[in-house]
């Protein structure tokens, strides 16, 4: 089954991203906000980024106009109903994602693949909720999209091969190389991202050393291009911590997915990082201030 057209949940980060590699990859692409506002501000996001390849040269401007025409925001679900694949990307929490499966699952036609790119979440149980699990798969594309190489493919334990070949091709053409992972806490990436991320925060809470000589140690010691501490902020201290309460609930004896405390207080406080501008670092766009 080859995709072409493409409904995207969640215009955030993660969905402006994957909307954008969609329709570059010629899908047409309608994105699903909860509201008007936010649809354009997803929409003003892939603005910008593919300008920003343009005036790098890694993208021609006519392909950046022909992907721009081929994306449509939208406040109403029912307007995904024909799309050959609907890729989720709301904000993480469980009972909402599943909520939308079971309202998608009714109104897609019966061809149309579902896909969550849940962090962290049980591909399977989504996959229930849906009412067509044979059809639903995991496609967790990486932060920021249009850079990022890879898409992780879940497979579900109900998920049928031609599904799972499909989200493969799908990913391969938006310019991903996919590798294939089981349906278990954090897939492959996040079991050994996430709980690097939680330890660099239980650091600076005990005081072992500051945020930023945290980051200089896995940046210069290790040539990781963004240290721990700064890709928190960057993924979102907010996704960070519903990933570890989503964890820590299913696993509750596992001491290293109980949530630091200083996550929740920075939570509560509304530094979630780049996306509300202050996180551990102050933030203006994408880069952090001065
Ligand atoms: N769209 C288009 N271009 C972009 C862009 C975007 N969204 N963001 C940055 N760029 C461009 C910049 O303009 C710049 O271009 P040039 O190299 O031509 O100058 C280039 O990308 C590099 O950007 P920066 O100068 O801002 O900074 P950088 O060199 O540090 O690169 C980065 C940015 C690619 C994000 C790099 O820091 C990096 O790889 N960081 C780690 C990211 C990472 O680990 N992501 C995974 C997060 S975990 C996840 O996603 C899973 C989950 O479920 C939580
Ligand atoms: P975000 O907060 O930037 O965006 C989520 C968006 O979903 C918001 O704009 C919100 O208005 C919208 N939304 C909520 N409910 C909705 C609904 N019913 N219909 C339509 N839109 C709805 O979050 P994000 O960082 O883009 O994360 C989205 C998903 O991607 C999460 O499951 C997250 O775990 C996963 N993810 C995040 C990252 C990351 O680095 N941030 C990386 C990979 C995967």
């Amino acid at each position: 089954m080859q995709v072409k057209r493409v409904g995207v949940v969640g215009c955030g980060l993660m969905g402006s991203g994957i909307a954008q590699v969609a329709a570059l990859a010629g899908c047409e692409v309608i994105a699903r906000e909860v509201t008007l506002e936010l649809a354009q501000k997803g929409l003003a996001r892939i603005h910008g980024s593919l300008a920003k390849l343009v005036e790098k040269g890694r993208l021609k401007a006519e392909e950046a106009d022909a992907a721009r025409a081929r994306l449509k925001p939208t406040t109403s679900l029912a307007d995904l109903k024909d799309c050959d694949l609907v890729v989720e990307a709301i904000v993480e929490d469980l009972d909402q994602k599943k909520r939308l499966f079971a309202e998608l699952g009714k109104l897609c036609k019966r061809e149309t693949i579902l896909a969550s790119n849940t962090s962290s979440f049980p591909i399977g149980e989504m996959a229930d909720a849906s009412g067509r699990p044979e059809r639903f798969v995991g496609l967790h594309f990486f932060n920021p999209v249009p850079l990022m190489k890879l898409v992780e493919v879940i497979q579900g334990r109900k998920t049928l091969p031609d599904v799972v070949a499909a989200a493969r091709s799908f990913g391969e053409a938006c310019g991903k190389t996919p590798i294939l992972a089981k349906d278990t806490p954090g897939f492959v990436v996040n079991r050994l991202l996430v709980p690097l991320l939680h330890e660099a925060v239980l650091m600076v809470e005990r005081g072992d050393a500051t945020f930023k000589d945290v980051d200089a140690g896995l940046e210069l010691g290790c040539g990781h291009p963004m240290g721990p501490i700064k890709l928190l902020d960057y993924v979102g201290l907010d996704t960070t911590l519903s990933i570890l309460e989503g964890w820590h609930a299913r696993f509750p004896s596992e001491p290293a997915f109980k949530p630091s405390e200083l996550l929740k207080r920075m939570v509560k406080e509304g530094k979630l990082g780049r996306k509300s501008g202050r996180g551990f670092y102050e933030w203006e766009g994408d880069k952090v201030k001065g």
